[in-house]
């Protein structure tokens, strides 16, 4: 079916959740898409940071196949291959001993919320439910992850939120401080925020978090949905700081573009997590565990990380150009190949000039471009995106 078409039955038949570009994607390979019609696009969203690997990674590509002709799904009844070494995987490249998948972000947040107040209650204190999250953090849209994300614009309508979360100021260790109290059970927070605005912490707050849980008995919780599995250039944003969390909840890229969520734990905070106290029905099953295996092994083979890291330090020094040219350019900021511009006005026009271009960036806040390229990203690709940057800057004036 051409785009045209495409696009009409979507409007008539598919919920109008999100604000879609004109644009319909058939295909995709490496850092490339395509349309029906064949035009080809330049990928700097990645599925917003899901394609890691870039679009359908040989070997990702590879194991979905040899698994769907052996099982597709079974349920969590039983032992499955591809789980076991998923996780195996995971535990043996973090701080973690224990996985628990589902299929999400949110779920795997929502999984992180569970545990961390059935810690508390068996392990602290009994009367201990609240957590700690950030503002401008975002968590996920199912009820209790939304109400955990600092951002009221989210919570808009849906209304009476969930109890027992509390927000703080970002990077601010005394707002933590005094937000602490007899029930608080956890500290969440991004170790770089994604949808608040690639927004980074100063040196020292990870750690600093860390000090206060220990000494609060409280657990600290990452959500590296959007910066774990490789992109900020590290296998996990952590490792930067050295700063190790209790949990951790990874989703987005970790199969390569299967759904899959995962909840990593702590030896010590996983054990209040027993038979029955938590499930998901297709978490962890046999062909997205099989991806993820598959892509996470890409990603620790393939040089992705130090690709990663060279590109970014490259496009980093490339966008501080771009803003010295420009007065509307207000700063840059990010970590690897999670990179943001923001500007002193809306940034939505740019996304659609870069579109013209054949070129997909993202802008959220309104005013914070989003590079996401996949982690295999080249310095022509990101030359061919800074000059039509400049270009689309230089006829938006001042
Ligand atoms: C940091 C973070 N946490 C959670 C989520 C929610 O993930 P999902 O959309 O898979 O539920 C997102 C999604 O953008 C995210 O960026």
């Amino acid at each position: 079916m051409d785009s045209q078409t495409l696009m009409m039955l979507s409007e008539k038949y598919v919920a109008h959740t999100y604000t879609r570009y004109p644009v319909v994607l058939t295909r995709g390979k490496g850092t490339r898409v395509w349309d029906p019609e064949g035009e080809e696009y330049l990928d700097f969203v990645a599925g917003l940071a899901v394609c890691n690997l870039g679009h359908c990674h040989p070997n990702v590509v590879r194991a979905i196949r040899e698994q769907a002709e052996k099982l597709i799904h079974v349920s969590n009844f039983y032992y499955i291959e591809p789980q076991i070494q998923l996780a195996s995987l995971l535990c043996k490249h973090s701080f973690a001993d224990k996985v628990f998948f589902c299929n999400s972000g949110a779920e795997a947040n929502e999984g992180a919320f569970k545990l961390a107040r059935k810690y508390a209650k068996e392990k602290v204190e009994k009367d201990r439910y609240e957590i700690i999250t950030m503002e401008r953090s975002f968590h996920g849209r199912t009820l209790a992850t939304l109400t955990a994300t600092g951002q009221e614009k989210f919570h808009k309508g849906y209304e009476p939120l969930m109890p027992g979360f509390k927000y703080v100021a970002f990077d601010d260790m005394g707002a933590v401080r005094d937000a602490v109290g007899p029930k608080t059970c956890a500290v969440m927070v991004e170790p770089i925020q994604g949808e608040g605005g690639v927004n980074c912490p100063s040196k020292g707050y990870l750690r600093a978090l860390r000090e206060i849980c220990d000494e609060k008995k409280l657990l600290l919780i990452f959500d590296e949905v959007q910066v774990g599995m490789g992109r900020t250039g590290k296998l996990f944003a952590y490792e930067h700081d050295g700063v190790e969390p209790d949990l951790l909840t990874l989703a987005k890229s970790l199969a390569g573009g299967v759904p899959i969520g995962a909840l990593l734990i702590k030896k010590g905070v996983a054990e209040s997590f027993k038979s029955g106290d938590h499930a998901s029905t297709f978490g962890g099953n046999p062909l997205a565990s099989a991806a993820g295996e598959a892509a996470l092994r890409a990603i620790l083979e393939e040089g992705m990380l130090e690709n990663c890291q060279k590109m970014g330090d490259y496009f980093f020094s490339k966008l501080e150009a771009v803003k010295n040219k420009f007065p509307f350019v207000q700063e840059i900021r990010g970590k690897g190949l999670i990179l943001g511009m923001e500007l002193k006005k809306d940034g939505s026009s740019v996304v659609q000039e870069m579109l013209k271009k054949k070129i997909l960036i993202n802008c959220t806040m309104g005013n914070v471009l989003r590079f996401l390229p996949p982690l295999i990203v080249t310095k022509e690709e990101i030359d061919r995106v800074v000059a039509a940057l400049e270009e689309v800057f230089s006829n938006w004036g001042v």
